[in-house]
């Protein structure tokens, strides 16, 4: 790639993700030329002196970045002065698609932080061609949605080794608060409102994506695995297991079937949300099938907007969570892979014989373990670009980040894989 001013661009810089992505670079002491990039000038500038207050020497000072998503001309400025761009600009279904093409232009890799499904099969669907002839990588989800979902899976499935074959994976995912409870900042819960109001228009783009690129054939030897629509108690994780609602299992089988597609060993998944007791269940269901109601009308969405903290009993604001709350907040993603040691079962309809657990453990989920996810996202990027088996395009973080060093990146900023040598039953 020819030289460019910045080796990182993070777009959205301002913004409660942008501003931890920013931080994130200046902690883990990065030491390549980076800038922060956003609209406005006036908050740009008291950010980066902001930064460079809190870097101890090591990290280099931010360049600053006028960007504005609604301005092609500035996007592809901005694409042209970085070897990787990083976006925190959402709802990406509003704002994502005009950042990516820049980026494809300004040939740029682009990263971000999208948990939107219908962002990101639309990108890889409309884009996948154009990114794979300008030589640029393409990743979205490359925050809590769906690092450890995803890219925990394929670190689990790789602990089967030849002959043993791992032929399903089910997820599970808890969030621990402290004594000062949960929170998150009202944009992801405007994106999760927009992506349910628009949920048929999800429906249609994929039934698209079926029609001009087929799933590819995913043998996967022994019995379907059985995935659970009703809520049942998981005595594995000790707690009650619900389908999981948001983008990572979509992101985990966009992965085994672009495996699959390069002749690799495919599996079954299966992605639940842990919630601890009896009344987080009712509280959940209470919740969802209200927000589910009111996200199906644009009188609904506007309620939902306008009072994000009142229909997700407290979990969203426009304040987002304090400081001692992140502190206090802890992630837990329980991985249960199965499969055969001998590749295959013995007899028609064997179960499983080898189980691999592994947990993904990190702090505070949506702002800084998802920081540590992108920025080293970006920093694999710059330093393995060149030996990467996945060839130019759009991927999955799973996919993309595949035979790196990525999860010893991850381990070193604090994001531990552990092995769980015993499930209990
Ligand atoms: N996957 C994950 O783990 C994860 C975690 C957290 C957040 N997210 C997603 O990240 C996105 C941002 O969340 P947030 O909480 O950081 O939201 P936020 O605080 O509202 O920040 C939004 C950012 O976008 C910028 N922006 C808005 N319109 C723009 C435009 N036209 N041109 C350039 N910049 C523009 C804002 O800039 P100004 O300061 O100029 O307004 C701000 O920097 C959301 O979509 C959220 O769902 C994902």
């Amino acid at each position: 790639m020819a030289e460019r001013q910045y080796a990182i661009v993070v777009f959205g810089a301002t913004g409660f993700t942008g501003k931890r992505i920013a931080q994130e670079i200046v902690k883990s002491k990065f030491k390549g030329s980076w800038a922060i990039a956003g609209r406005s000038r006036s908050r740009l500038d008291p950010l980066a002196a902001s930064l460079e207050g809190l870097a101890d020497g090591t990290a280099k000072a931010p360049g600053v970045v006028i960007a504005d998503s609604a301005d092609e001309a500035s996007l592809e400025r901005m694409a042209r002065s970085a070897r990787v761009v990083i976006s925190a600009v959402g709802p990406f279904r509003l704002h994502g698609e005009p950042v990516v093409r820049a980026c494809i232009a300004g040939g740029a890799d682009y990263l971000d932080v999208s948990g939107e499904p219908d962002f990101i099969e639309r990108v890889e669907l409309e884009m996948g061609e154009a990114a794979r002839e300008a030589g640029v990588y393409v990743c979205s989800a490359v925050g809590f949605d769906s690092v450890p979902g995803d890219v925990g899976t394929q670190h689990a499935a790789a602990l089967f080794k030849s002959p043993a074959r791992c032929t399903q994976v089910e997820t599970f995912i808890s969030i621990r608060p402290g004594p000062s409870g949960l929170h998150f900042n009202a944009a992801t819960y405007e994106s999760a409102v927009l992506g349910v109001g628009h949920a048929l228009e999800l429906a249609r783009l994929r039934r698209r994506i079926r029609a001009e690129r087929p799933p590819p054939p995913m043998p996967v030897p022994g019995p379907r695995l059985k995935r659970r629509t009703a809520p049942y108690f998981d005595p594995r994780v000790r707690g009650w297991a619900v389908p999981f609602l948001g983008a990572d299992a979509s992101v985990v089988r966009r992965t085994w079937s672009a495996l699959a597609r390069a002749g690799e060993p495919t599996a079954h998944t299966a992605v639940y949300l842990v919630l601890p007791s009896r009344w987080y269940l009712a509280l959940y269901f209470v919740y969802i099938a209200v927000f589910g109601f009111l996200a199906q009308w644009s009188w609904g969405r506007s309620l939902l907007l306008r009072f994000p903290s009142l229909f997700s009993h407290g979990l969203f604001s426009r304040q987002g969570p304090t400081e001692q709350q992140m502190r206090e907040t802890r992630f837990c993603f329980t991985h249960i892979a199965a499969g055969y040691s001998r590749g295959e079962p013995r007899a028609p309809g064997q179960d499983p014989d080898l189980i691999h657990t592994v947990d993904v453990i990190g702090p505070e989920p949506a702002y800084k373990a998802c920081a540590m996810f992108v920025v080293q996202g970006a920093v694999t990027l710059l330093e393995e670009r060149g030996k990467l088996k996945a060839e130019p395009g759009v991927h999955t973080p799973g996919y993309l980040f595949r035979d790196t060093k990525y999860v010893q990146r991850l381990e070193a900023r604090g994001i531990e894989f552990q092995r769980v040598h015993h499930v209990p039953e």
